[in-house]
């Protein structure tokens, strides 16, 4: 099912998504949306050569199996862009309980987990003042086509339920509930997703690790940190690799 704008334009129902750009295959989606780009621009390819990961990592998916799109947001001065993962995260979870009919929870920054399994990411990158949020879902790869397993295994909707879903419909479903989120998170920063959050963090209770620290996560706090306590204090996480114990 194609991605191409005849598909997805008459789906959107918000601002998001125009102007709606789609290439069959370009570098990455992230590259694709000058700084200047009206806010809710979307760049859209169905094969990235040089799909970008968070740290530095790169994202990959056989052509047309997956949803890989950028999203141009200029969010005011006083919001810090790096809570916007969490906000793309929330709302990608809700698209997947929609329609998909999965439970689906966030994994502090930016993974979306189904059944343990990473699903989608989620990568923000500055440009001026501007944010690129960049998305990834695995949708229809195979078992065989996914990534290596890696200490957090991938899956894609195809594989976690068996069935095929219309990558235009599930854009559409996640640029309509991206625009909301995205603009409470303005008025009133991650204080207005506190509970949809809470209430979908795999980690929180879990024993962690970050680099040296090892503890056990007591929430996303308000500033989109994670909070762990070790050794009876709190320490407040601002980014890296996070790995849990079972
Ligand atoms: C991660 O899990 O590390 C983040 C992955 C983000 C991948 C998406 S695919 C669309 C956009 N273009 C890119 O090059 N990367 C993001």
């Amino acid at each position: 099912m194609t991605l191409a704008p005849e598909a997805v334009v008459p789906l959107l129902r918000g601002r998001f998504g125009r102007p709606y750009l789609y290439e069959e295959r370009c570098e990455s989606t992230q590259l694709l949306l000058a700084a200047d780009a009206p806010e809710g621009a979307v760049a859209v390819c169905d094969f990235q050569s040089a799909g970008r990961g968070r740290l530095g990592r790169r994202w990959e998916a056989p052509r047309g199996t997956a949803l890989q799109l950028s999203v141009l947001l200029r969010p005011p001065a006083d919001r810090r862009p790096a809570e916007l993962t969490l906000v793309a995260a929330l709302a990608l979870a809700e698209t997947l309980e929609e329609v998909a009919q999965v439970p689906a929870a966030i994994k502090w920054p930016n993974d979306v987990l189904v059944g343990e399994r990473k699903v989608a990411g989620i990568l923000g990158e500055t440009r001026g003042e501007a944010v690129v949020l960049g998305v990834g879902l695995n949708v229809e790869q195979t078992e065989e086509e996914l990534p290596p397993r890696t200490r957090q295994p991938p899956t894609s909707l195809r594989v976690a339920t068996g069935h095929s879903f219309d990558r235009a419909a599930l854009l559409a479903s996640l640029l309509d509930r991206l625009e909301p989120r995205y603009d409470a998170w303005v008025d009133d920063g991650l204080a207005a997703l506190r509970d949809e959050l809470d209430a979908r963090d795999f980690l929180r209770g879990r024993i962690v690790r970050v680099g040296e620290l090892r503890g056990r996560a007591v929430e996303i706090g308000a500033d989109g940190n994670l909070v762990l306590e070790s050794g009876g204090e709190r320490h407040a996480v601002v980014g890296g690799e996070v790995t849990y114990e079972a």
